[in-house]
């Protein structure tokens, strides 16, 4: 089977999508930062099933990384990736000064939905990942869009931006994808040692003590809360937090009251070096450790 056809300049990736759309098809779009893990196959997988023409993008996009974070580190490994997207049809590898040529100057600001959870440790995150996704999405003009639920409120600022830019694309959230022991898979998994990854697991471990006390009917916000982060607190080197939140706006729900039929846990700590995020909707995500 030919592999996808690697394109580097905006304007050819709008040539071949406009000939692609031209001639009936439906166009998919997964943009990625590399270093593919079965979690973005998955999501490949997922755009070639609902579009006729899937384009991949991978590009480490620097506005999104604060000036202490891992851009300079950040995994990356095209020849490998390109082996691994045989759902592909064009993967779009641009390098920075594609996508930010000189004199580029807009940038796309989700104001309320970045203010919680991670938005406050990582002050330029949202800003760069909704400038870097609506540039895509206008080089492109896929007609569905695929992202993991893994970053979760990445998800909600884009759901946001679409709605708010009256974009034409349709935005579907896949739900994470684990290893067989329940951590979520990660390119920056490669960042940890043996000893760090078995700590890895207490974040899935502590969501999955909180999914299953809510299926027996506990509903109190700061038990649930604290199942997460008694788990946490023991394996992490630092917690940026461990926050029970409002799954549409993100605030955080009050300690003291009840959840509802829906609630979103989510956590970002830090294990080693290594800066990791997971998550669960209460009242819809399955535990991510089957019961011992
Ligand atoms: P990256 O971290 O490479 O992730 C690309 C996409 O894969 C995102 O939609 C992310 O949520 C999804 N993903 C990662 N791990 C997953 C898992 N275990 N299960 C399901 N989906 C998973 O997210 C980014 O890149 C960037 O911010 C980007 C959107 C490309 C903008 O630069």
């Amino acid at each position: 089977m030919p592999g996808p056809i690697v394109l580097r300049d905006p304007e050819e990736v709008r040539r071949i999508c406009d000939e692609a759309r031209a001639s009936g098809k439906r166009v998919g779009l997964v943009p990625t930062m590399g270093a593919l893990h079965e979690g973005h196959l998955a999501l490949v997988h997922e755009a070639r099933r609902r579009s006729d023409f899937v384009v991949v993008t991978i590009f480490v996009n620097p506005t999104q990384f604060g000036p202490n974070e891992d851009l300079a580190r950040y995994p990356r490994d095209l020849e490998g990736d390109l082996q691994k997207l045989h759902e592909a049809d064009v993967v779009f590898a641009p390098d920075v000064a594609a996508m930010y040529p000189p004199g580029d100057e807009t940038r796309v600001r989700a104001a309320g939905l970045a203010a919680h959870l991670c938005g406050p440790h990582r002050p330029v995150h949202f800003e760069g990942v909704a400038t870097v996704v609506t540039k895509l999405f206008a080089i492109v003009g896929a007609s569905t869009a695929v992202f993991g639920k893994k970053d979760f409120q990445q998800l909600a600022i884009i759901r946001r931006l679409v709605t708010d830019l009256f974009l034409p694309v349709s935005v579907v959230g896949h739900p994470i994808v684990r290893e067989a022991d329940g951590l979520a898979m990660s390119s920056r998994n490669a960042y940890l040692s043996a000893d760090d990854r078995v700590r890895a697991l207490s974040l899935s471990r502590g969501l999955s003590a909180a999914a299953r006390a809510f299926g027996e009917g506990e509903r109190r916000a700061g038990t649930l809360r604290g199942l997460v982060h008694a788990e946490v607190e023991r394996a992490a080197t630092s917690i940026d937090y461990v926050t029970l939140a409002d799954v549409d706006t993100l605030t955080p729900i009050d300690e003291a009251s009840l959840v509802g039929k829906r609630a979103l846990l989510a956590i970002a700590c830090r294990i080693g070096g290594t800066r990791l995020i997971d998550n669960l909707v209460l009242g819809e995500d399955p535990p991510p450790h089957a019961q011992p």
